[in-house]
This record gives structure tokens, C-alpha cells and sequence, in this order.
């Protein structure tokens, strides 16, 4: 293999094609053997021809691959063919969900920064800005994300940095990014959006004028339950002024066996979230208004609370659904067990359709006010749609609201 990231990155490419085609080429660096699928280089590092070529690598002057702490040929691959999904300019891939957020804050955030970020948000991000940033010096400032006076009345003259996720996990409450960004512009303060639920299919907080993207490559990316990933996308200099040498001298690095899983699995990613969503939206509007359930939050229908901010920067509903089951968490819990096909699991995005009741779950360590005050009350389940056929689907809720209904009646 002669050739670099650098060399093939669909970014760079002469030509870019359309994202389903980028989800199957984009990125792709074939090595002598000229292999059709993507290789696996499982390797720590590479050897040089000569101590020359060893010195004008570490110099920069020879673009190749180093050392697999910072760079490989396998996770480039899988980081071109994100960048070009997303329509960024370059990614890098990390450990998980949650190096990538943990990253994407420390690599240019330092002692006496100011960041502001709202209440509703994955447990651990609630944990890195609550708990992490303070110890290090950085303050933050916790808001309503959905209220945009809040967002403004929030900056400081220190404030470094905005982040938040949208939709939220798990009330599906949406933050209205351009309007975020637009204060943020103000003060020349970044703006990071968490973009796992709504997926780079459905909703590009680039293109809304977001200065970085984080995924959990966990959830749709791969998509199949396998393995962890982490992916932050960003502008070139962003990332070279920022982001590489952060990461190049920490660590948090992805295996390449892990970024092989992530690279081989978004040439169907396209597919999978588009079918996820179709039996979403077919299943909420099942679940909608049936006996038992006190609401149904879905971003693809025209009863969410903020439908009209969701039509106008996600193009599609994505595959989670929210639901309140009336008769607090004995109902919510009868209907978790009355499925077969649904499983009870805290993953999301996944090709099985997986259920999680977040009191008890991935919210269980939040004070009961917080969680009130986040609208995750004791009925409250969150449902990931998978790749079933619908009406099996349907079929499984049925039997969920058929245990509720039993309950209720004694
Ligand atoms: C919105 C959001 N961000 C980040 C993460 C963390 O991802 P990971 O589990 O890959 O670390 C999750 C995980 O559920 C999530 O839901």
C-alpha cells in the first residue's frame, strides 16, 4: 500500500457522489493486493524502508501511516466515509459515544472556561459537564435547551462552548440549532451537537452552522449490537488546531478491528435508518391515542410539541419513539414483559427493536426532581425501532397494552 488518508479521503476525491454511494466507495484505500471489500489492518504500527523514511515520516514530510494511537489505514477508511456522510470536512474516530463528547470538550477547553448545556441530556454527558468540567476549572451552566433566551442570558465572558443533544434522550425534545448558533456566533463561542438520535441522515447540524458533530458509532453506525465507536466531525483547522494532537497524545483511539465493524456496516447504514424510521413512524401512529398510554412522542409526527422546529431542520422522524404508559411503573413494567419480540435492553438504533424504561435505567441516577423536571416520570419507556417487519411489531405493542390494560382492571 502506497498510498494515504490523504491520498483517497472522499473529501478530497476529484468527484463526490451521493451519500449512498459514498456509504458504499467513499474513503476506500485498497493495498497491493487490490482487495474488493475494505481491509483489516490490525496492526499497532508499520515499519520503514529505511531511517530516512522513518525521520521524514515523524517529520510530516512523508504523509504515511505512523502508529495506530493516532492513525491507521483501516479507521481512516471508516473516518473518510463519515466525513463524506456527513457532508464534513474530516472526522476521527474514537473509543465510544462518550470518548468522542469527552474529547471533543478537553481538546481546547482549559481552567477559568465557561460552557453552557441543557438539563436534558444523556446521563454520562450530564456527568463530563456536571461533575468533570468543574474539577478541571471549567464551569458550566445547566438550562432549558429548548428555551433560546435561556441559551443567551447563559454567556459569559468566559463561555468557550455550547453543547447539547437533539433530539433528547430520552423525551425527544428538540433544540432548535440555528438558533443556538446564532448566539453562539455572538460571542465566538463553538458550538458541539450530540447528533446519535437524529442520525447524519435526518438532521445535519453542520450545515445549520455547528462548528463540531459527536456520534455514538455504538447505535445507528454500526447499527447490529457488535462493538463500541465514537465519531467527531469538524472542519480541517478545527481539527488540526484542536482535536489531533489532543488525541494523538491521549489516546482514546478506536480499535481497528472496531472501526472495520463501523466501516463495513455504513455501507448500509442508509438503508437500516430509513427502514428503522418507516416502522417508527408506522408504529407511533399505532400507538398513538390507544387506551392506556398517556402520550406518544415521536419527532416524525405532526403532534410533537415542537413540529414545526422539527420540520424544519430534521428530514425524518429517526427510530425512537417515546411513550407514557398510564399507571406509573407496575403498568410500564407489565408492558415491558409482555413482549416477546421487542427486548428489553438500554441500546439504541439497533436492527432489533429494543425497549429501556429510563427511571429505573439509564436515568436511574438523576434525583427524582431532576427527572421530574426532565419529564421522565414513571411510566415514561423509550423504544428503539428496529428492522422487524412492522406488523410483528405491532402485534408485540398490542400484547404490551393488553398487560397494561389487565393491570388496570385488577
Ligand atoms: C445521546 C448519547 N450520546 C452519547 C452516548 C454515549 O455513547 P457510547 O455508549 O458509545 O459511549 C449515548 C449512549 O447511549 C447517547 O445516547
Amino acid at each position: 500500500m502506497t498510498k494515504t488518508a490523504e491520498d483517497t479521503a472522499c473529501p478530497e476525491a476529484p468527484r463526490r457522489y451521493r451519500t449512498a454511494t459514498e456509504l458504499v466507495h467513499g474513503g476506500t484505500l485498497r493495498s497491493s493486493f487490490n482487495e474488493t471489500s475494505e481491509a483489516l489492518f490490525m496492526t499497532q504500527g508499520f515499519v520503514y524502508p529505511s531511517a530516512e523514511a522513518a525521520e521524514a515520516r515523524f517529520k510530516g514530510e512523508d504523509p504515511g501511516f505512523i502508529y495506530s494511537r493516532f492513525s491507521n489505514p483501516t479507521t481512516a477508511m471508516f473516518e473518510a466515509r463519515m466525513a463524506a456522510l456527513e457532508g464534513a470536512e474530516e472526522a476521527r474516530a474514537v473509543a465510544s459515544g462518550m470518548a468522542a463528547v469527552t474529547s471533543a470538550l478537553l481538546c481546547f477547553l482549559k481552567a477559568g472556561d465557561h460552557v453552557v448545556a441543557p438539563r436534558a441530556m444523556f446521563g454520562s454527558c450530564v456527568w463530563v459537564i456536571e461533575t468533570l468540567l468543574p474539577r478541571l476549572g471549567i464551569e458550566a451552566t445547566l438550562i432549558d435547551g429548548r428555551d433560546l433566551a435561556a441559551w443567551r442570558a447563559a454567556v459569559r465572558p468566559q463561555t468557550r462552548a455550547f453543547f447539547f443533544e437533539t433530539p433528547t434522550n430520552p423525551t425527544l425534545e428538540v433544540i432548535d440549532i440555528a438558533g443556538v448558533v446564532a448566539i453562539a456566533k455572538e460571542s465566538g463561542i463553538t458550538v458541539i451537537v450530540d447528533n446519535v438520535f437524529a442520525t447524519p441522515l435526518w438532521q445535519s447540524p453542520l450545515t445549520l452552522g455547528a462548528d463540531v458533530v459527536v456520534y455514538s458509532a455504538t447505535k445507528h453506525i454500526d447499527g447490529q449490537g457488535r462493538c463500541l465507536g465514537g465519531v467527531i466531525l469538524s472542519s480541517k483547522q478545527w481539527i488540526a488546531d484542536n482535536l489531533h494532537n489532543f488525541l494523538r497524545q491521549t489516546g482514546p483511539c478506536i480499535s481497528p478491528f472496531n472501526a472495520w465493524v463501523l466501516l463495513k456496516a455504513l455501507e448500509t447504514f442508509q438503508l437500516r435508518v430509513e427502514r428503522q424510521s418507516a416502522n417508527a413512524a408506522r408504529l407511533a401512529d399505532h400507538l398513538a391515542g390507544r387506551p392506556g398510554l398517556a402520550r406518544v412522542v415521536y419527532c416524525g409526527r405532526p403532534d410533537h410539541p415542537q413540529a414545526a422546529l422539527v420540520a424544519r431542520q430534521m428530514k425524518g422522524g429517526s427510530s425512537l419513539i417515546a411513550i407514557e404508559v398510564e399507571g406509573g411503573k407496575a403498568a410500564a413494567f407489565a408492558f415491558c414483559n409482555a413482549l416477546r419480540l421487542i427486548r428489553i435492553s438500554n441500546n439504541l438504533g439497533d436492527a432489533k427493536s429494543l425497549i429501556t424504561h429510563p427511571q429505573t435505567t439509564t436515568h436511574q441516577s438523576l434525583p427524582a426532581e431532576a427527572r421530574a423536571a426532565l419529564g421522565i416520570g414513571d411510566g415514561l419507556l423509550r423504544l428503539s425501532v428496529g428492522l422487524e417487519d412492522v406488523e410483528d411489531l405491532i402485534e408485540d405493542v398490542d400484547a404490551g397494552l393488553a398487560a397494561v390494560a389487565a393491570l388496570a382492571a385488577g
